[in-house]
């Protein structure tokens, strides 16, 4: 089942319209649940950035946040979901062309399930990343359905058999193309702070009070590409990566290239989290 608007419906009964401004603009915003065994994971965490989100874009949303988790909540349970995802969006709503807000659009909700494993290989066996230059514009900030330049980036790191993007903008590394990044170096963790050039990732949040809880020092500052390739650990934290090791970024070995003292802390920490 589909949920559109305030209704749970079959897919091929969802009434998207050409004139929804979310198909030809990219005009809304959206989020990326993770489900463990049936739980909307740090589900509060991922409503304060959609209102943001929708405050920063001028995007009224059309229900409550209480009202949109009770449809929310309905949906992975209709739909059993013990574990996967559930992604919803909220675009402008449906008017004629035009790039001025419309006046009396009704904005609209649009949400479902994906049932998907966790990527246990992955976390096990860590990835390879590449980096490319961060064309993205000057809001990452804001979660918003305008994602070419982070599809063009993961699709060339899958071209290159890599896992994942790791962009850079004027030297300095910014996130990746659908996670954040943290290097560790000396004990250290390393990540770029929470301002326009990166979204701030709810894994990101979780994994920093762990690692703080760990008692490992955390600077949230930027850092360049050089140290990205010296760091002895690196790592992207998000919804669907969780904490997933990069071993090799480019053709540079991380560290001796298996996964971490630190990530491997974190990861277990990050575990307990999710309650298995
Ligand atoms: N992406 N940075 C970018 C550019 C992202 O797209 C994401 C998540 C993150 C990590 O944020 P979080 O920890 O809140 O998931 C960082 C989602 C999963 C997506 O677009 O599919």
């Amino acid at each position: 089942m589909i949920l559109y608007k305030n209704e749970l419906l079959p897919e091929h009964e969802v009434p998207i319209s050409y004139q929804d401004r979310g198909y030809y603009f990219g005009d809304g915003v959206y989020e990326v649940f993770r489900i463990y065994q049936g739980i909307l994971y740090k589900k509060q965490a991922h409503y304060r950035r959609l209102e943001r989100s929708a405050v920063e874009i001028r995007l009224r949303l059309p229900y409550s946040i209480k009202d949109i988790d009770q449809k929310l909540e309905e949906l992975v349970r209709v739909e059993q979901v013990s574990d996967g995802t559930l992604y919803m969006q909220i675009t402008r709503g449906i008017a004629p062309r035009a790039h001025v807000f419309p006046l009396n659009a009704e904005p609209i909700l649009m949400a479902f399930c994906t049932k998907v494993d966790r990527p246990l290989n992955m976390l096990k066996e860590g990835i390879t990343a590449i980096t490319l230059p961060d064309i993205r514009w000057l809001r990452c900030d804001i979660k918003s359905l305008n994602l070419l330049p982070n599809l063009m980036a993961k699709q060339q790191a899958a071209e290159q058999g890599a896992g994942e993007a790791i962009m850079f903008r004027d030297g300095m590394v910014t996130e990746c193309s659908v996670s954040n990044l943290m290097i560790v170096k000396n004990g250290v963790i390393y990540t770029h702070p929470t301002n326009h050039l990166v979204l701030p990732g709810i894994t990101r949040a979780v994994v920093l009070k762990l690692a703080s809880e760990l008692g490992t020092s955390i600077r949230e500052e930027a850092f360049s590409l050089e140290a990205l390739f010296a760091a002895d650990e690196v790592f992207v934290t998000g919804t669907t990566m969780e904490v997933t090791p990069v071993v090799k970024v480019d053709q540079s070995v991380i560290g001796n290239g298996a996964v971490g003292p630190i990530t491997q802390q974190l990861q277990a920490a990050f575990e307990r989290t999710i309650g298995s």
